[in-house]
């Protein structure tokens, strides 16, 4: 039923440019430095994100394994990011003072992932995550319900905003619930702040 729903929601945002992902930019740039260093992008898609994080940063690299969204992503490359088409997991050792990752944790596997993210982040860096999860409790399906009455508004207001290509990225369906994400984050991630959100998703931080 919730599957419909979101289906019948990304249908009507299709209408209008409108994605989930991207409504959580401005929140995720508030969650990082004023002045980066270096930051990486996990999971780029077509690249708005790293778009945006290159007016923040000295220089952004940004990896998605896709090599139709990084062609595209190239298209609109800012000279201070880089795009890779590569899996993440076999990029090179390197420190990066943020790292993002929206919508693409639940393409990887999951301990690998987070232990070469905090490898990855350098003393005092900061990784936010936006993910998918699975709903499992009634708290769930409140906020998973209460998500399509808002999808609509907010759908609605965005209706005259420039069209995004964001949602042409590879997508799959989550398969971890929160109470089993926090269980697995925790030992790899000591601290790490989860928190549902909506827009069947939830918000991942992390500060080395
Ligand atoms: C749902 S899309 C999200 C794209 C973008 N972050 C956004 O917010 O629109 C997930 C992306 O993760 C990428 N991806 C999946 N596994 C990956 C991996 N192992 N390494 C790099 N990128 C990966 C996919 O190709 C896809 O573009």
């Amino acid at each position: 039923m919730i599957n419909e729903l979101v289906a019948a929601c990304d249908r009507f945002n299709q209408a209008r440019p409108w994605s989930h992902n991207n409504h959580y930019h401005r929140w995720i740039l508030r969650q990082l430095p004023t002045s980066i260093d270096t930051a990486l992008d996990v999971g780029c898609g077509t690249g708005d994100l790293a778009r945006r994080l290159a007016h923040r940063a000295t220089s952004v690299v940004a990896v998605d394994r896709d090599p139709t969204v990084i062609a595209h992503a190239l298209t609109h490359a800012p000279t201070n990011v880089r795009f890779v088409q590569a899996d993440v997991l076999d990029l090179p050792e390197d420190r990066y003072q943020a790292m993002t990752c929206v919508a693409a944790l639940h393409h990887l596997p999951l301990a690998p992932a987070l232990t070469r993210f905090r490898q990855w982040l350098a003393p005092g860096g900061t990784l936010v995550v936006i993910g998918l999860y699975v709903p499992a409790t009634i708290v769930d399906h409140v906020w998973q319900a209460a998500a399509v009455p808002s999808n609509l508004l907010v759908s609605w207001a965005h209706g005259h905003d420039t069209p995004t290509v964001a949602m042409t990225a590879p997508v799959r369906q989550p398969t971890t619930t929160l109470a089993q994400l926090r269980t697995q984050v925790e030992p790899i991630l000591p601290g790490a702040q989860i928190r549902r959100r909506l827009f069947w998703r939830y918000s991942l931080i992390w500060r080395a």
